[in-house]
């Protein structure tokens, strides 16, 4: 029996996530059989031409979509990656611990609702942080908050402005992204019994 490695990517931005993730399939960064099968973005967006670049129809849902409507929004896929994906998701049983985010900061600091994009490399500037980086997380029903399975770490420089280092974080991010997502993918996560807590088998 082959297993259903089928991804639906939920987005709201640029795409590059998106076109990481595609490239990690041709490249064998994600495991043999992950299929994109669904692109969904919560507006018109740049993300939406680089999934009709990959030969995928993207869905356009403005609002906030139900938890009893996330499978079939989804065309049933498996997991659902988010990929700067702007709307609250609830997450209802059937995809508990099968739904990913990645955000640009070491969480718990700098997430949250209102914290995305440039707001979040502001911040980590504005508190003088030495590190930042980027968090791999399962969904909860909460922005960020979810266990996390992955971060990378770059630094911070004194010269930097958000741009610069929004660039190093993401190339971190096309790194991690991948790796959380191939452990998530072939079952090689676990959830402490609370739900706090993720561990990768093999992870060192
Ligand atoms: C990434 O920085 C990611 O961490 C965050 O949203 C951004 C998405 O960028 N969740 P893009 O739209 O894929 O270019």
């Amino acid at each position: 029996m082959t297993s259903d490695l089928s991804i639906a990517v939920l987005l709201s931005g640029s795409g590059r996530t998106l076109v990481n993730l595609a490239a990690s399939i041709g490249d064998g960064r994600l495991p043999r059989g992950t299929r994109i099968t669904a692109v969904i973005a919560s507006k018109a967006c740049l993300g939406c031409d680089r999934a009709r670049e990959l030969g995928i129809e993207p869905r356009v849902m403005p609002g906030v979509i139900a938890p009893d409507q996330l499978e079939s929004a989804v065309n049933g896929a498996r997991f659902i990656v988010l990929a700067g994906y702007l709307k609250l998701i609830r997450v209802p049983a059937a995809y508990r611990h099968r739904i990913v985010n990645i955000h640009p900061a070491l969480l718990p600091s700098f997430g949250g609702h209102g914290m995305y994009g440039h707001h979040v490399h502001e911040a980590v500037l504005h508190h003088g942080c030495k590190v930042s980086g980027c968090t791999v997380h399962l969904v909860d029903d909460e922005y960020d908050r979810g266990p996390i399975l992955a971060q990378r770490t770059c630094p911070v420089r004194e010269d930097d402005t958000p741009d610069t280092l929004a660039a190093r974080v993401f190339a971190e991010e096309c790194i991690a992204y991948p790796a959380a997502l191939s452990a998530l993918l072939t079952g090689r996560v676990r959830v402490s019994p609370d739900g706090r807590r993720a561990t990768i088998a093999g992870a060192r």
